[in-house]
């Protein structure tokens, strides 16, 4: 696991979109990309509009949903969308919209199926980009929650009681399969637990994830940064 400690939210999110173009670039013939939702990533996205990427023969999609349709101002799917995927022509894969949670997400993993790599467990994604929530979630992989405990590579819709609501989230074993994890965090806010996930973070969702992975790495900016040691 390497960590990468930048200057402020703008430093970072060249970065993380530098990480997400050399996938894009490198990893032929059929990159596909796992994107995360939530705010951080936002910049990193918008940012890749301006570079010249082999668009076509990139896969994205996305590893968490929030049960909202596309239209709702949480769609990750949305704010994806609004970033990058309405100007580049990449093959985007929205998480459907179905009033019911598990059957959207049974048509997502039905998906992924489609054109995810197979590996020796299942489906092996290329390139994961993940956030941090300030419990130690990633995903929809919320501390405590029923999805954590999935043994199989695939999407899951997951009830979160901290939020009364239902997420859709990609599993444990599908992130951990990934050939390459990027963590993107930025501000103070997120301070405490990016130290203690990249402490060790025991049960932490974030810290098995990056434990777990084939090769992880941290981009964090200088205030999510500011408790780490050394
Ligand atoms: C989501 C995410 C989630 C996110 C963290 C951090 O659907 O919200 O995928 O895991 O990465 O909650 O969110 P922020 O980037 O908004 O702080």
């Amino acid at each position: 696991m390497r960590i990468r400690v930048f200057s402020d939210a703008a430093h970072l999110a060249d970065a993380a979109a530098d990480e997400i173009a050399a996938w894009a670039r490198l990893d032929t013939p059929s990159p596909t990309i796992g994107l995360a939702g939530g705010s951080t990533p936002r910049a990193a996205y918008e940012r890749l509009v301006r570079r010249h990427l082999p668009w076509r023969r990139v896969h994205a999609w996305l590893t968490d949903e929030r049960a909202v349709p596309p239209s709702h101002v949480a769609s990750n799917s949305g704010m994806a969308r609004r970033a990058l995927f309405d100007h580049v022509p990449a093959v985007f894969h929205p998480v459907p919209w179905d009033e019911d949670p598990a059957a959207a997400a049974a048509a997502y993993d039905a998906e992924l199926t489609g054109f995810l790599p197979r590996g020796a467990r299942g489906p092996q994604p290329g390139l994961v980009v993940l956030g941090l929530g300030e419990d130690g979630h990633t995903a929809s992989l919320f501390p405590g929650t029923a999805a954590l405990d999935e043994r199989e590579p695939g999407f899951v819709a997951n009830w979160v009681p901290q939020l009364s609501a239902w997420r859709l989230t990609a599993t444990l074993p599908l992130l951990t399969a990934a050939r390459r994890t990027v963590f993107v965090v930025s501000g103070r806010h997120k301070a405490a637990v990016a130290a203690e996930v990249l402490a060790g973070g025991g049960d932490l969702p974030a810290a098995r994830v990056s434990r777990e992975s084939r090769d992880a790495v941290w981009l964090l900016d200088r205030e999510a940064a500011s408790r780490l040691d050394g």
